[in-house]
């Protein structure tokens, strides 16, 4: 569990404030998504998590532990990728992460395994600074993976990342969860990308936490649905009224002969294999997500704050 009550942290000497009483929840095992605006101080709070920083007040634990006076305890149990790593540039992939897990105790054959499944095995005799971003990342992930932990904390680990390998990473991330049973906090603006992964959100506005949660409660406490774009290819008004009748679909908009906008309870799961069979009769044509509902949490939890 990683929790802050109340936290304060200014840079400049007190003229930045940073965050201005943050508190927030995270259970153990979760897969949290750290959602807010640019400044809003994301990067902050993981850094407070690791012991990167000095905060001014408040408490923060990280598995019970004091990531500020228990550093090496905290860091021990967790991965973390940095916003802006920066590596060594000569060195070569494979010296790198053997320089990483010397320092933390891991065999080499783990590294072996963690190189194949970030998928930079074919990298690891090419200098650091060979890397394509995208490589970069990868290799971040592999550092922050390394040694198991169970807390990984990752900051926008898809940034820099083309959508192919942005999916890849966050589906990494689901299994790295799943096989570890880590408890891990993603940063990320791409909300509907991170939709398909956590489970957990914490919004965060302007240094505050707005509010937090399971995505389940978060989504039945603000009404958000789902809105997909269904093109038909039959009479709109009788495909409504079937949907009408899934429990899942709260409702029906026709937008034209042809296009049905219908909003849906993401929490549950009688739509997608509906409209999957309606697409293989050829009565759907398309079908699309218009808006997740992340999306929706994301412009209440952050707009009425
Ligand atoms: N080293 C620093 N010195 C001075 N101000 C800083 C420093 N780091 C962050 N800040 C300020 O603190 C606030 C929070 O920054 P932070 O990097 O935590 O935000 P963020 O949510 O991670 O933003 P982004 O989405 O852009 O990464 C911002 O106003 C930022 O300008
Ligand atoms: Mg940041």
């Amino acid at each position: 569990m990683i929790e802050f009550r109340n936290v304060y942290k200014t840079y400049r000497r007190g003229r930045i404030e940073a965050l201005k009483g943050a508190s927030f929840l995270v259970p153990s095992g979760a897969l949290a998504g750290f959602l807010g605006p640019n400044g809003s101080g994301k990067t902050t709070s993981l850094k407070l998590m690791v012991g990167l920083l000095h905060r001014d007040q408040g408490e923060i634990l990280v598995k019970g532990l004091d990531p500020e006076y228990e550093a090496r305890e905290v860091r021990a149990i967790t991965g973390f990728l940095p916003e802006k790593p920066v590596y060594p540039p000569s060195v070569s992939v494979e010296h790198f992460l053997r320089h990483v897990a010397r320092l933390r105790g891991v065999p080499w054959s783990d590294v072996r395994r963690i190189a194949r499944l970030v998928g930079i095995e074919k990298y690891l005799d090419k200098p650091v600074s060979s890397l394509s971003r995208g490589y970069l990342q990868r290799l971040g992930l592999a550092q922050a993976i390394l040694s198991q932990p169970e807390i990984l904390l990752l900051d926008e680990p898809t940034a820099n990342l083309d959508p192919i390998a942005r999916l890849e990473i966050l589906e990494l991330i689901s299994v790295l969860k799943k096989d570890l049973g880590a408890t891990v906090i993603i940063s990320s603006h791409i909300l509907p990308e991170l939709q398909m992964v956590i489970d957990y959100a914490v919004f965060i506005n302007n240094g505050r936490v707005v509010d937090y949660g399971r995505l389940a409660d978060l989504a039945s406490r603000y009404g958000a649905t789902a809105v997909y774009k269904l093109t038909v290819a039959t009479e709109p008004r009788s495909l409504a009224k079937e949907l009408l009748d899934l429990e899942s679909v709260k409702g029906v908009i026709i937008r034209d002969e042809k296009v049905l906008e219908v909003h849906v309870d993401p929490r549950i799961a009688d739509f997608s294999p509906y409209v999957e069979d309606l697409a293989r009769r050829g009565l759907v044509l398309d079908y699309s997500v218009q808006t997740s509902y992340l999306d929706q949490l994301y412009r209440k939890a952050i707009g009425g704050s």
